[in-house]
């Protein structure tokens, strides 16, 4: 089966390929156009992102289409991300995806934006497949799940409040960094002492037992404020910033590390995969390894290019879908928020 897939629900215009069966899926081609414009604003300004999407899903489509050396008549189905996003934005890829199912006689399937980083992995490591930990630490969301088989998820816990991702862009913009700040952020924590400044690790304490409610869920906006004190406090920020961003990471890292480490244990999972955004920090993904490995577990983490949204793991989702024959009609609609489908409760 062959699948062509849109991803339109933040700043990326995405397209891609993807054929296959069961667990061999090959990337035939993968476009990722990302919305400059939003640096000049500190963020991404929901009806310039729309319109930019809409200037620039048809080019992406067809040269996804051409990379892959295929037409829309050899493809199977069309999938889109329909939620969860800008709704603005998704309307754009769930709008363009109905016009050509509709057009070239093709089987429509609306994808869930997380259920595509699940997957996403999967598509360069063909071990990341369940049962695994599954951590998603993206710019709108931070999910810690149980991935039993595909399409059965069961969620673990959660951000409070912040998600990983905007915390990062948060504490960039304190240290007057360009947004997005997850990678300058990491590169000047890099040349940080951890001796120099050390925040707590929020929601992680030694008397938590699996049940509680705090036990898998972790928090950012505490660890926000910590940065904004010590950059207030600070006399010479210049100085001073490497050594906030090395405490800020450090911090995060660890909880991140420490609730992986405890979510995979309860369920005696030996694989854990990362996603979004925030998986291409180096230092995670690093502490990951540490903390699981001595336990003999497998850390898989996607390269950059699969870490940040992109329309493979949406396509790859969908070929999941469509093989178990489950399709969207013609009223598929966006929304900004859903649940995970498949999630256990
Ligand atoms: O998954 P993604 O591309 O988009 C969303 O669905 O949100 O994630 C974007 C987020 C941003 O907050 C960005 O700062 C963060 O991922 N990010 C990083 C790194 N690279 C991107 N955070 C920490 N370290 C990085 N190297
Ligand atoms: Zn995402």
């Amino acid at each position: 089966m062959r699948v062509l897939a849109l991803e339109t629900s933040c700043d990326e215009t995405s397209a891609s390929v993807v054929e296959g069966s069961g667990e061999r899926v090959q990337l035939q081609s993968l476009v990722i156009l990302s919305q400059d414009i939003h640096r000049v604003f500190g963020g991404v300004v929901p009806e310039i992102a729309s319109r930019a999407h809409l200037t620039a899903v048809v080019p992406v489509v067809e040269r996804a289409l051409r990379d892959a050396h295929c037409t829309l008549a050899d493809v199977d189905a069309i999938a889109v991300t329909h939620a969860p996003g800008l709704v603005g934005a998704l309307l754009v890829g769930v709008s363009y995806a109905k016009g050509l199912a509709l057009g070239a006689g093709k089987t429509l399937l609306g994808v869930h934006h997380m259920e595509g980083h699940l997957f996403a992995t999967s598509l360069e490591a063909p071990d990341a497949v369940p049962p695994f930990t599954a951590l998603l630490v993206s710019g709108g969301h931070t999910l810690l799940l149980d991935v039993a088989a595909w399409g059965d998820y069961r969620m673990l816990g959660a951000t409070r409040d912040d998600a990983a991702g905007e915390a990062f862009d948060k504490v960039a913009k304190l240290l007057g960094l360009p947004y997005p700040g997850g990678r300058p952020l990491e590169a000047l924590a890099a040349t940080g002492d951890p001796a120099r400044s050390r925040f707590s690790r929020p929601m992680l304490r030694r008397d938590q037992h699996p049940g509680d409610a705090d036990y898998f869920d972790v928090s950012f906006s505490g660890l926000k404020t910590a940065a904004l004190h010590a950059v207030r406090n600070s006399a010479d920020l210049a100085a001073d910033a490497p050594h906030i961003a090395r405490a800020f990471q450090d911090a995060l890292v660890d909880t991140l590390v420490e609730k992986t480490y405890r979510a995979a244990q309860a369920h005696g999972r030996t694989r854990v995969v990362l996603g979004g955004g925030v998986a291409c920090n180096r230092a995670l993904v690093q502490g990951m390894q540490r903390r699981l490995g001595d336990r003999g577990a497998t850390v898989f983490a996607p390269s950059v290019r699969l870490a940040t949204d992109n329309a493979a793991m949406i396509a790859r989702a969908a070929l999941f879908h469509a093989e178990r024959g489950e399709t969207s009609d013609w009223t598929l609609n966006a929304h900004a928020s859903l649940p995970l489908p498949g999630m256990r409760t």
